[in-house]
Parts: C-alpha cells; sequence; structure tokens
C-alpha cells in the first residue's frame, strides 16, 4: 500500500504535469510579484508574444488585466497545456517546475489590471500553402514563426518591433552558414533563454515533433539557401 502510494508518487512527479489537480491562487507578496515579473521578462518566453504592463508582444491576448477577463483555473490550465486547453493555438507548452507555474499563474491572475496597449490586427497571411510536405512545413513556419521572424524570414515580422532583441533573418546567407543543422534545432526546441540567446525566443520542442522541427531546420536552410559549417556537415 505504501509502496503503491510511493510509485505513484514518483509517476507524478516524473510526468511533471500529471496531477490534473484543482489550482487555487495563492496569496503573493509584493516579493513574490516581484520573482514573477523577473522570470516573465528574463527568463520565460511569454511576454515574446503577450503584453503585460506595457512591454511585451501582440501575437497574444494582453496579460494585463486576466483578473477582469478570464478564471484562474482557466490561466492555470492554459500556461500548463495550452494545445489541451485551447485546441489549435500556437502558444507552446513551456516547461516549468510546479512551483514556478503556481507562482506565475497566481500573480497573473491576482495582479491589479492595468491598461492593456492597443493590439493592431496582424496582417493577412500571404502565403497559400499546398497540400505537399513542403508546403506543410511552410504553412508551420508562417503560422508559428513568421509573427517575429518575417515569411520570408527576414527578422521583421509584424511583432519584431515588441521585442528588445531583433528576431534572427533566418534568410541572412551569411550569418546563417555560421549554425550547425544541431543548433538550430537545439534553439527551436529549447528555446532562446537555455541556449544563451534571448528568452523571448520560444521553446517549441513540447509542442511541435522532432520530425516537425527538423522539417522547419531544412525549411531554415531553403530561406537561406546555405548549409551549416563543413566542420558540421556529414562527410559524403
Ligand atoms: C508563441 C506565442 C506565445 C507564447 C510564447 C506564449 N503565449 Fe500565451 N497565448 C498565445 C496565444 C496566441 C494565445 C491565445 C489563445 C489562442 O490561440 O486562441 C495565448 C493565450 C494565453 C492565455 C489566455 C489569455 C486569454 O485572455 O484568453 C494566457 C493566460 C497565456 N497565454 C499565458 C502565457 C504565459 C504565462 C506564457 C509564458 C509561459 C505564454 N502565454 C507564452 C501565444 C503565446
Ligand atoms: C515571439 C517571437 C518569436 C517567435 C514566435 C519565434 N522566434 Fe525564433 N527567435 C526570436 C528572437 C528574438 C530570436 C533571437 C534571439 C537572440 O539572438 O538572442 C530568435 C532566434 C531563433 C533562432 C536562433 C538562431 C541562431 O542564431 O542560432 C532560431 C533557429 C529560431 N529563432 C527559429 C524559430 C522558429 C523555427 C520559429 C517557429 C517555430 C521561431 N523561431 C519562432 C523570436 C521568435
Amino acid at each position: 500500500m505504501i509502496l503503491a502510494l510511493f510509485a505513484a508518487l514518483l509517476l507524478a512527479q516524473g510526468q511533471g504535469e500529471a496531477s490534473a489537480r484543482p489550482f487555487s491562487p495563492r496569496p503573493v507578496s509584493s516579493f513574490q510579484s516581484a520573482k514573477a515579473e523577473w522570470f516573465m521578462r528574463h527568463r520565460l518566453p511569454c511576454l515574446g508574444c503577450h503584453e503585460l504592463g506595457g512591454e511585451g508582444g501582440t501575437i497574444g491576448p494582453s496579460l494585463s488585466e486576466l483578473k477582469r477577463r478570464r478564471t484562474p483555473a482557466y490561466v492555470y490550465a492554459m500556461i500548463r497545456d495550452p494545445q489541451g486547453t485551447a485546441p489549435g493555438t500556437i502558444m507552446p507548452r513551456v516547461p516549468m517546475s510546479e512551483a514556478t507555474l503556481d507562482l506565475i499563474a497566481s500573480y497573473l491572475t491576482q495582479r491589479e489590471p492595468t491598461r492593456p496597449l492597443p493590439r493592431p490586427a496582424p496582417p493577412p497571411a500571404t502565403l497559400r500553402p499546398d497540400s505537399t510536405q513542403a508546403g506543410a512545413t511552410a504553412a508551420l513556419y508562417a503560422r508559428f514563426c513568421a509573427p517575429c521572424h518575417g515569411v520570408r524570414g527576414g527578422g521583421e515580422g509584424y511583432n519584431a518591433r515588441n521585442l528588445p532583441v531583433r528576431p534572427t533573418a533566418h534568410a541572412d546567407k551569411t550569418y546563417m552558414s555560421t549554425r550547425s543543422d544541431d543548433a538550430l534545432f537545439d534553439a527551436i526546441s529549447a528555446g532562446g533563454y537555455v541556449m544563451n540567446r534571448s528568452n523571448r525566443m520560444p521553446p517549441f520542442g513540447w509542442t511541435l515533433t522532432r520530425q516537425q522541427i527538423w522539417a522547419l531546420v531544412g525549411y531554415l536552410r531553403s530561406l537561406c539557401r546555405c548549409e551549416g559549417p563543413s566542420w558540421s556537415r556529414p562527410k559524403r
């Protein structure tokens, strides 16, 4: 009995998000608010897509007045499992400890609302992808990446102006020739923070499949019409 309990506990821990327990926000001290804000600015990718307190992107809705608009349970569920909560969303699942998830959700749902910045309508999609494999990858790039990186990888998507760092120009042959395929894969998968780059580059490894991410690496190579450095390429 005790062993079974122990095993269940381990399982829940190992899976991280396995426990679908009901969420009740805990009171947030001013120290914890500062901590939550610091995390969101400097560590998590949230402000790449969302505005909070006047700073951040316009890909997703503003997070400045969640207290008025959403229940704590919804906010918690959305951060913990975006695809399960808003099926088809481009918001990626961001791995974080249970304690951080609790802190961020508690903070966001209790923060005194501030006036959200205007959120201009995104430009209409200019791409009409076909139904081939290459078309599917182009569509993936257009939906998930182009808002920041630009439809043709010029680094000038409509959301680029809201970021403290310029999104990499995937069409820049000179720069992209210095990056290995593995480095590109890791950046898309793990996100900027882990790669010692801007935390506003989101991690997609918990949302897209490995095949999709490798296909995206191939797509970046077609945008730059270039290969990685010779040391990184398989010998022919
Ligand atoms: C790649 C962009 C992106 C990133 C990164 C991102 N989100 Fe989102 N988020 C969205 C979009 C888009 C939506 C709107 C849901 C939909 O697609 O319909 C959303 C919705 C939400 C909602 C629900 C808001 C509402 O009013 O319905 C919350 C809460 C939220 N995100 C929090 C976060 C947090 C916290 C982080 C960081 C851990 C984060 N998001 C990272 C794009 C993103
Ligand atoms: C919310 C904006 C945003 C979105 C969405 C986004 N990126 Fe990025 N990305 C950035 C920023 C900003 C950087 C630059 C980070 C730096 O230089 O510190 C970056 C960097 C990168 C890099 C690192 C390049 C290098 O120098 O090694 C790759 C690869 C990349 N992005 C691919 C993608 C792909 C593929 C997608 C879509 C699946 C995507 N990004 C979606 C903002 C974004």
